[in-house]
């Protein structure tokens, strides 16, 4: 198994920006979980499906062709903008509550770290489930109002006040459910995105890297 980066962390901490540039330095391919998750509930609702159902949810999650990348891709239509929507991040804690779901999506994500022999893998449980073995884990955190102001800016929203009560409603619920909850995990390093470039974060991260900065 070549390198693999566990990145963890709630919503608008940045996982994804620096995900992303880690993965270029390093070379590796990235994973975004949350896209999977959001993936499985876009059709969830398409299907008419009750998030909350979790014997419905987790039948449809095994057998729902998801394809992850630059652009996202549910049973072959692109639903790139679709999971970023307002009823997708609505629905998506109670899709990623049921064990059923986890499962399935905790396989297919081991898989494609295994075919890719290592990656960037960011998320809520890469460091504590996923890839308890990553040779490196990072758990992201980040000030209110800084976690805010980047999903206003993602979501292209004007009210911070509101984004921010979302940000601490699903943040309390993917904290606090039973299975596989967002903690951090042992030997996680706590960076704190608020006030750092992304370059200075990325120069970071890869200081602590096993065998050491590739770029130094
Ligand atoms: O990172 P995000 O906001 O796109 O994630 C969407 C949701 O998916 C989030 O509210 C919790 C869930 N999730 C999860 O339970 N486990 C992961 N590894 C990634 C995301």
């Amino acid at each position: 198994m070549g390198v693999v980066v566990a990145i963890d962390g709630g919503s608008g901490v940045g996982k994804s920006t620096l995900s992303k540039a880690l993965a270029g330095h390093l070379g590796l391919d990235h994973l975004d979980t949350g896209a999977m998750y959001r993936a499985v509930t876009h059709a969830v609702l398409e299907a008419g499906v009750d998030p909350t159902n979790g014997e419905a949810v987790t039948e449809l999650a095994q057998r729902v062709i998801i394809h992850v990348g630059a652009q996202v891709f549910v049973d072959g239509d692109d639903a790139t903008e679709a999971i970023r929507g307002p009823e997708v991040t609505a629905a998506v804690s109670a899709v990623a509550a049921h064990p059923g779901v986890r499962a399935e999506l905790v396989a297919r994500q081991r898989a494609w770290v295994a075919e890719r022999r290592g990656g960037v893998v960011e998320g809520r449980d890469i460091g504590t489930v996923v890839c308890p073995d990553a040779d490196l884990k990072i758990y992201l955190v980040a000030d209110e109002a800084v976690r805010a102001a980047r999903r206003a800016a993602d979501e292209a929203r004007v009210d911070h006040a509101e984004v921010a009560s979302d940000l601490a409603r699903r943040d309390q619920a993917d904290s606090t459910r039973r299975h596989d909850p967002l903690r951090m995990a042992d030997g996680a390093l706590e960076v704190d995105t608020s006030h750092h470039s992304v370059d200075e974060l990325v120069e970071l991260v890869l200081d602590q890297l096993p065998g050491g900065n590739p770029r130094a």
